[in-house]
């Protein structure tokens, strides 16, 4: 039972006085060094003897780290959080037991991920530069006094560790290592990144509840990292969402349609829907098909008969050029990719946007792409170029994947 305070209640004094009350203090100083360095060395007694010969230096070097925080960094309201205690010493230790033999086969390594963990528990927590420039040169000069042969090594930026490296990989384990920098992990952040993208796309300024935002995350989260599924992925996908997610599911009808804070279940997946903001509930695609109208005039190529698949794909296209981004179709030949861009590209308004589709074969050269673009804009200044003036112009590439790749880059 902690103080009263920050959501805890006074305990009545009638109950208390019926039990026996002991106050537990915070261990002393040799008691936690012997907590945390016993874990240590438990944990890495497989390790080679020039890392484990450090765990002392370690342990000690944590404490005073955790002692100089907690004396400079109260809690105060602005900064209620700030509360460390036995937990986040826990947590830096919890991060180094993640660390296997294999992956970590020097000091240099081991000071690194300390220094990781150290910064993840600490660090990423504080909420202005002051105190964390004041952690970040505690935690320097901690290293250049106590690990001067590692410190460099340990000090180099991005540090990032991680079990996702090989997250993409069918069958992939998760093993836990230094990142070393962006590159390594792109292919991963891509897919976040576009969670990012489409959040921007689908968020309207205005304030929400939270039930609403969480709605708009679950629309951004599926045609950002579900994006790119196929069929049985994406009931994976949406069977784990749903039992995570926390909002009720519901049954919903056309005239009852879910609300925010619910999950509609009268379609397979939450893919079936979509998000209506104005309304705040959610309404099957299918719902939102017009009616195929014919058109005599119309030529039979440009013919596209409105399905729930080039509604939908036609809302993405509209969202990703609403946030100015490229976007990729990918599937399957005949999936309709063209006809649902070139539809799309056809419902434009033809005087702001300048189109410009462009098929790649197997004889397409980097040189045509460049001539072929440079044909269709103007120059405004000396590196400038850009399409006529009061114009967004829009490159259509089909077939992005048909030319060769020049083998040499210059
Ligand atoms: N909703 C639709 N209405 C009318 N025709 C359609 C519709 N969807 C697809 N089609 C037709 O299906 C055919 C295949 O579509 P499309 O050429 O767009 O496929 P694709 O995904 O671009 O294939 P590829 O990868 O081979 O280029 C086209 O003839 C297209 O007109
Ligand atoms: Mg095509």
């Amino acid at each position: 039972m902690g103080k009263a305070g920050g959501g805890r209640n006074e305990i009545d004094p009638r109950f208390l006085s019926l039990c026996c009350v002991f106050n537990m203090t915070f261990p002393s100083d040799d008691t936690v060094y012997h907590i945390y360095s016993s874990i240590l060395e438990g944990h890495f007694q497989m390790f080679s003897a020039d890392i484990r010969s450090l765990i002392p230096n370690i342990t000690k070097s944590l404490l005073a780290l955790y002692k100089v925080i907690i004396q400079s960094l109260p809690p105060t309201p602005s900064k209620f959080h700030y509360i460390f205690n036995l937990r986040d010493l826990s947590r830096v230790c919890g991060g180094l037991c993640l660390t296997t033999p294999d992956r970590f086969t020097s000091p240099e390594q081991f000071i690194r991920v300390w220094r990781n963990e150290c910064l993840r528990v600490f660090f990423d927590r504080l909420i202005n530069d002051e105190d964390r420039s004041m952690v970040q040169k505690l935690l320097n000069e901690l290293l250049e006094t106590n690990f001067p042969e590692q410190a460099e090594y340990a000090k180099t930026d991005p540090i990032l560790f991680g079990d996702y490296r090989t997250a993409l990989e069918e069958g992939g384990s998760r093993v836990y290592e230094d990142i070393q920098d962006y590159e390594a992990a792109k292919s991963l952040f891509q897919e976040v990144s576009q969670l990012c993208y489409m959040l921007d796309a689908c968020l309207p300024h205005d304030c929400m509840s939270s039930t609403v935002l969480e709605c708009y995350f679950l629309q951004a989260l599926y045609w950002s990292l579900g994006a790119t599924l196929l069929e049985d992925g994406r009931e994976k996908l949406d069977a784990h969402v749903k039992e995570i997610c926390g909002l009720l599911s519901v049954s919903d009808t056309p005239e009852k349609p879910a609300r925010a804070g619910e999950i509609p279940t009268s379609e397979k997946t939450l893919y079936e829907f979509y998000f209506d903001g104005e309304k705040q509930v959610w309404i099957a695609w299918n719902q939102m098909v017009p009616k195929y109208q014919y058109d005599p005039g119309k030529k039979f190529s440009e013919i596209l008969v409105p399905t729930v698949d080039t509604v939908r794909s036609t809302w993405l296209l509209g969202l990703v050029r609403d946030i100015h981004r490229p976007a990729v179709l990918v599937g399957d030949t005949g999936t309709s990719k063209t006809a649902t861009i070139l539809n799309f590209l056809r419902q434009l308004d033809q005087n702001s946007n300048f189109l410009l589709p462009m098929n790649f074969s197997s004889r397409t050269a980097s040189i045509d792409v460049q001539r072929n673009l440079e044909a269709n804009v103007e120059k405004r200044t000396k590196d400038t170029y850009g399409p006529p003036v009061g114009k967004c112009l829009l490159l259509f590439i089909d077939d992005m994947n048909m030319p060769q790749v020049r083998s040499n880059h210059l």
